[in-house]
């Protein structure tokens, strides 16, 4: 579905980043990429959707048998690539003065501008669709709250359902639980990992919390020193992390 390879990329002052990335994700699969702060894991999903160009190595996005190669891809191919792509952010990017339900539709849009016209351009069966995204993340009676208004773990479940709309084949997720707290963590999880399952979606999620990848991922990837140092299952072995996290990181600490 996706396939990664030779993927490198350097930093503007010439220190590599990412050096000969290979790996490959099939549709479903609920992949955590874990390593520490710095290691490239924002550029290597941006690198997956088309944000950023790597210098070298190919990325190529198949999910309906037409194979779509992101890098070096021209602007109406890259639209049809983001299309294929929803991702989720650590500080949600909705727009905090509208209302839920029209941040939701945003996903029918294909990408955020055309705001104004919103509800003109979406027959009431889009609308409807909307409504059910948001009950499928157990907020439909939050649909016209402003989204500003919503805590963190409602507004990241607006986030889902924006994306469910948006129907992926490729879910990037940097961070999505870093600003919540443990219980609207697990509750943004579940939610991910139900929809990876029931969409059948492909989701590369960055995440600072072992536990929760253990817990919700089908499987790992490690980045450390600009190489994948893991790639395997997620239920992972102390000794793994310390692969990927260093030596001193202390498994009974998490
Ligand atoms: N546009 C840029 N110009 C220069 N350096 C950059 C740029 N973007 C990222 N970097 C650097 O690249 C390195 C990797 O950044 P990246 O954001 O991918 O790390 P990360 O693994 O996501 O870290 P974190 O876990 O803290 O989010 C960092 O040292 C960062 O400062
Ligand atoms: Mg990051």
């Amino acid at each position: 579905m996706l396939t990664v390879t030779h993927l490198s990329k350097k930093l503007p002052d010439g220190k590599q980043l990412l050096r000969d990335i290979n790996f490959s994700v099939e549709r479903g699969e609920f992949v955590a990429i874990l390593g520490l702060s710095g290691t490239g894991k924002t550029i290597l999903l941006r690198c997956l959707n088309g944000l950023t160009i790597p210098d070298g190595g190919e990325v190529i996005l198949n999910s309906n048998g037409d194979p779509l190669r992101i890098t070096g891809s021209n602007s109406s191919r890259m639209r049809e690539i983001r299309q294929q792509t929803g991702m989720i952010f650590q500080n949600f990017n909705l727009v905090k003065r509208r209302s839920v339900i029209e941040n939701v539709m945003i996903g029918k849009l294909g990408k955020i501008g055309t705001f104004q016209s919103i509800f003109r351009k979406f027959s009431n069966e889009d609308i409807e669709s909307g409504h059910r995204a948001l009950e499928r993340v157990g907020i439909s009676d939050l649909s016209h709250r402003r989204a500003g208004t919503l805590s963190g773990g409602e507004q990241q479940r607006v986030a889902i359902a924006r994306s469910i709309i948006q129907d992926p084949a490729l879910l990037l997720a940097d961070e999505p639980v870093a600003n919540l707290d443990p219980t609207a963590s697990e509750f943004v999880m579940e939610h991910l990992r139900s929809i990876s399952i029931d969409n059948n979606i492909s989701t590369l999620a960055v995440l600072h919390q072992p536990e929760l990848a253990r817990k919700y991922a089908t499987r790992i990837l490690g980045v450390r020193d600009c190489i994948i140092v893991y790639d395997g299952s997620a239920n992972i072995s102390d000794n793994d992390f310390k692969t990927i996290y260093g030596s001193t990181y202390n498994a009974s600490a998490e």
